[in-house]
């Protein structure tokens, strides 16, 4: 299975993400990253028992410079939004499951190159 894209680019998304999960997951959670598969797309999931985000933070996380009520550590807040702009330049999405004090799921959806679409 290919995907046609950057893949230098995808890989500081998914970077992204997991340092994110890494970051606000206390120690002695657990963060489980994995992949599946159809004939036209890619999932990539990244899932974490960390605080999760609030109902009221979640339409916002992927904007520039917006930082939940759960940052802890400085950073320049621009993760996510780069995540966003990476993965929707390869035609895909970036899903977010997440319920306060249980936890967080991010799932990066990207199209394969199967029928001549138009990934980068
Ligand atoms: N796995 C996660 N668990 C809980 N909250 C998260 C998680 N990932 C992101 N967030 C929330 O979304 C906000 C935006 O994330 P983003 O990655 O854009 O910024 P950041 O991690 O604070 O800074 P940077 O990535 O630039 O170092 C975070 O400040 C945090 O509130
Ligand atoms: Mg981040």
């Amino acid at each position: 299975m290919r995907i046609k894209g950057g893949r230098k680019l995808l890989e500081l998304a998914l970077s992204n993400i997991i340092e994110n999960a890494l970051k606000f997951t206390p120690a002695d959670g657990e963060v489980e990253i994995g992949a599946d598969k159809t004939n036209e797309k890619i999932y990539i999931w990244v899932r974490d028992t960390g605080p999760g985000i609030s109902p009221k933070d979640l339409p916002h996380i992927f904007e520039r410079f917006y930082r939940g009520r759960n940052s802890i550590v400085e950073g320049s807040d621009l993760g996510l939004a780069l995540v966003k702009s990476i993965v929707s330049a390869h035609n895909g999405e970036v899903e977010i499951i997440s319920e306060l004090d249980s936890g967080s799921e991010f799932r990066i959806i990207l199209p394969t190159d199967t029928n001549n679409n138009e990934c980068l």
